[in-house]
This record gives structure tokens, sequence and C-alpha cells, in this order.
């Protein structure tokens, strides 16, 4: 048992690690604000690895930096730190849209910018669908607990829809012409390691709480 506990607390500080390694690789290869094309992987990476991957893993029971906080706290950074991914999300589709735009380009082509256009809709919907958990009153009809499920499971959704659009965003000819082959491979694995620690910290969380509740 002791084993498994530093086991994933390793884990953790792991992906605390590779989100911002991987946010800042990104910011070093695009230089944000050299082009207007630059603003795009930038602001998508710091919106989907580091600020959601965060915002999530403040509810971890093994690497949250506010792990001894009430949990009102962590809801409220994690309130914070959504918002702000959000925003980064909006300001990057506008980015790449905008550049598109002046470039005569047409859009939502790709697999990538496809995928990519639902996963920020599906965000911007994830976030307004949150405010009854802010504001209960606004959820007639609804518990908390079942609001709270709804929102992880749907939230879980968005997180994966963000590390496929990350996975597919790589594979563009911007960022294979960037870097070689053994990068590219280690990039990759950011958020699919990400991703693979989020979906166990959120369906562990989940079924502790369905075991409780039968
Ligand atoms: C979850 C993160 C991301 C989302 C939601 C996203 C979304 C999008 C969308 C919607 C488009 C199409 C815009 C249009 O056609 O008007 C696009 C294009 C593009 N994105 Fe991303 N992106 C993400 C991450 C990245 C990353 C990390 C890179 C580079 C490493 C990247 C590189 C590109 C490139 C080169 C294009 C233009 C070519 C194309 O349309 O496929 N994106 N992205």
């Amino acid at each position: 048992f002791l084993h498994s506990e530093t086991h994933l607390r390793g884990n953790s500080a792991l992906i605390h690690l590779i989100c911002i390694g991987f946010s800042l690789f990104i910011g070093l290869l695009s230089r944000p604000g050299s082009s207007l094309f630059s603003w795009h992987p930038f602001l998508m990476t710091l919106a989907f690895s580091f600020l959601m991957t965060e915002a999530i893993l403040v509810f971890s029971p093994h690497g949250s930096p506010l792990k001894r906080f009430p949990h009102k706290v962590k809801g409220g950074v994690h309130w914070i730190l959504q918002c702000l991914s959000v925003s980064c999300a909006v300001l990057g589709l506008a980015a790449i849209s905008y550049n598109k735009f002046l470039n005569g380009k047409a859009h939502f082509t790709s697999w990538h910018g496809l995928l990519g256009l639902l996963t920020v809709c599906v965000v911007v919907l994830q976030s307004l669908a949150a405010v009854p958990l802010i504001y209960q009153t606004l959820a007639k009809g609804w518990s908390l607990a079942k609001l709270k499920r709804y929102h992880a499971a749907s939230g879980l959704v968005s997180y994966l829809l963000g590390s496929v659009s990350l996975l597919l965003g790589l594979r563009s000819a911007w960022f294979t012409a960037s870097v070689r082959e053994h990068t590219w491979y280690l990039s990759a694995l950011c958020p699919a390691l990400s991703a693979l620690v989020i979906m166990n910290q959120v369906t562990r969380a989940y079924v502790a709480k369905k075991r409780l509740q039968s």
C-alpha cells in the first residue's frame, strides 16, 4: 500500500513537470508574438496542457499543491484556472481562424482543425454548464451530487478531446517540420501521459463515490 502511495505521488509530480515542460517547449518553439500564427500553438498548449491539467490536478488526492486546503478553496482555484483555460482556447481559435482568413485559406479542412473546433465548442459549453455548481439555485430539481458527477464525466470527455486535438496539432506540417523524429515522439508522449493520469484520477474519484452511495 505504501509503495503504491509513493508511486502515485511520483506520477503526479511527473505530470506537473510534463505539463510545464511541454508548454514551455511549444512556447519557445512558436515564439508567441513573432507572427499571428505563433499565438495558436502557444495559447492552445497553455490552455489544454498547462491550465486545464493543473485545474484538474487541484483535486488530486496525491499530486495537488493544495492538498491540505479545504475543498472550497480547491473549487475556487479550479474555477479560476478553467476560466483562464477557456479564454486562452477561444483566443487561440480566433488567432488561427483570423490568420487563415488573412491568408485566404479554407477553414476547418484538416482532422486537427475539425476536432479542434469541436473541442473549443465543448469546453465553452462545459464551462456554461458548470455555472449551476456555483449558483445552485439555477439547478432546479437536480441534486448537487448528481450535478457534480455529470460535471466530472463530461469534463473528462472535454479533457480527452483536448488531448487528441493537441496530438493532431503535433502532426501538422508546421510542427513536423520544426522538430526531429525523437523530439516528436517525446512531445507526443506529453498529452498522452497527462490524459492517462487525469483519466485515472477522475475515474477513481467517481468509482469511489459510487461505492459510498450504494
Ligand atoms: C487542444 C489544442 C488545439 C486546438 C483546440 C486547436 C484548434 C485548431 C483549429 C480549430 C484549427 C483550424 C482553424 C481554421 O481552419 O480556421 C487549427 C489549425 C491549426 N493548428 Fe491547432 N489547435 C490546437 C493545438 C495545436 C498545436 C499544439 C499545434 C502545433 C503544435 C497546432 C497547429 C495548428 C496548425 C499548423 C493549424 C493550421 C493547419 C490546419 O488547419 O490543420 N494546433 N487548430
